[in-house]
């Protein structure tokens, strides 16, 4: 069998590793790839849709896995589906519930969904005048995709008035700032869940607690993800139980009437608050870095899976009795500035954990660093204690300059 899986980041790699178990995939191509997924499979510098789609064709790609956001907004699933390529992804249709967080906002309000209190705005006028009325924080978010980058907490007027400025008028973003959304800030803690949609059903996987901040103790500012940890010990059944009335159920109704189902993943970022659970956003896709501690403990055959849901089957997931860790070792300076092209060493010397390379590609047989999020260290144990210990011994050894990770992940 041959497989396309499209993304660079530690997920691509995460995805490589578990699919390299199977013995009946012969080729892997990763579209653009990284240095993990160059050992394990063909490297593509390709990232145009039409481009990837005719390459599907000549190399006899059997199936495709969409990793990011950006070329399923763009409809890339509906590409490979005219030409009839076998995918898994949402439409592009489905995946403006994450490409449009007003979309996906009144999505939310008309299925019951509980969500944060929000009101979109497209006149920048409109906005301002709403701001003098309001308490904070206040969070203000760009409609469109801005690279995880488009959301702000308000602390007060000012910032917030600069921040509507910045999107709406200074168009920092580009056109993903022109409408944006005002909503009240909640307050709680935060967990992943991704689950397989097989067009009918939803099928969740465990929790995830992933790790927003850049600094130690959930300071400083909002990154891609500096590590994860699972299943998270904070979300309880309790709280599950919650999710799935309130949150997936009205949802599996919602993509239905709204005709939006699809076969693919659907990651419900949740804030869990004294008053229970409520959905931050929808992302159309595996996490980065909830895939890298997902799939570990996924006991299922990821192809297998992917096919029963792109069949219309019934799935059982299960997962191993296991703590898993991930993580992330970034660029010195990221998320804000950050300098790529540095060599990393020592990777030989990792021992109880898995390297998964992100950021970072091989120049000759050097591998250097070509991203924020340069690589990721993944471990299980029996308790997080065991499952840390691994992957922070492991992390000693493997250097580039400047590179830093946070010293607190998964330490509950
Ligand atoms: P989103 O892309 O909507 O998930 O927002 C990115 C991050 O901003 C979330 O993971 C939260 O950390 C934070 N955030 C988003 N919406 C809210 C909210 N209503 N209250 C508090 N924090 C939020
Ligand atoms: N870890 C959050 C995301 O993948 O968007």
């Amino acid at each position: 069998m041959r497989l396309l899986i499209v993304g660079n980041g530690g997920r691509a790699s995460a995805l490589a590793l578990k699919l390299s178990e199977d013995s009946r995939i012969t080729k892997m191509f990763f579209a653009p790839g990284n240095a993990t997924t160059e050992k394990l499979g063909e490297n593509i510098h390709e990232t145009d849709i039409i481009a990837l789609r005719d390459f599907a064709i000549k190399n006899k790609v059997e199936l495709t896995i969409v990793g990011p956001e950006a070329p399923l907004v763009e409809g890339i699933v509906d590409e490979f589906k005219k030409v009839d390529l076998k995918v898994f992804g949402p439409t592009k249709k489905a995946a403006s519930l994450e490409g449009s967080k007003s979309f996906s906002k009144k999505f939310m309000q008309n299925y019951g969904i509980k969500t944060a209190n929000a009101t979109v705005f497209d006149s920048y006028v409109e906005a301002k005048e709403y701001l003098q009325k309001q308490k904070f924080p206040l969070v203000i978010k760009a409609s469109g995709l801005a690279g995880g980058k488009g959301v702000v907490i308000a602390d007060d007027l000012e910032e917030a008035e600069g921040t509507i400025h910045d999107f709406m008028i200074k168009r920092i973003f580009g056109d993903a700032g022109i409408q944006i959304v005002i909503e009240e800030y909640l307050q709680g803690f935060e967990a992943s869940i991704i689950a397989f949609s097989n067009g009918e059903k939803l099928y969740p996987c465990v929790p995830v607690k992933d790790y927003k901040k850049a600094g130690n103790g959930d300071t400083g500012p909002n990154t891609g993800g500096m590590g994860s940890a699972a299943p998270s010990p904070e979300f309880t059944d309790e709280h599950f139980q919650d999710f799935l009335q309130n949150i997936m159920n009205p949802t599996v109704d919602g993509l239905k009437k709204e005709g939006l189902r699809f076969k693919g993943f659907i990651f419900f970022g949740l804030m869990v608050t004294k008053n229970g659970t409520y959905l931050l956003e929808y992302n159309m896709r595996l996490g980065d870095p909830e895939t890298q501690v997902l799939l570990p403990l996924l006991e299922n055959n990821l192809v297998d899976a992917i096919e029963d849901c792109l069949n219309g089957r019934e799935l059982e997931l299960r997962f191993k009795d296991k703590k898993a860790v991930c993580l992330v070792v970034c660029s010195g300076g990221y998320p804000k500035n950050h300098e790529t092209g540095y060599e990393i060493t020592g990777a030989e010397k990792v021992k109880n954990s898995q390297l998964l390379y992100a950021g970072a590609d091989y120049r000759g047989d050097r591998v250097v660093s070509t991203g924020g999020r340069v690589l990721n260290l993944v471990a299980l144990g029996d308790s997080f204690e065991e499952a840390r210990k691994k992957v922070y011994e492991d992390a000693v050894p493997v250097d580039f300059d400047y590179g830093f990770y946070r010293e607190d992940i998964a330490k509950f």
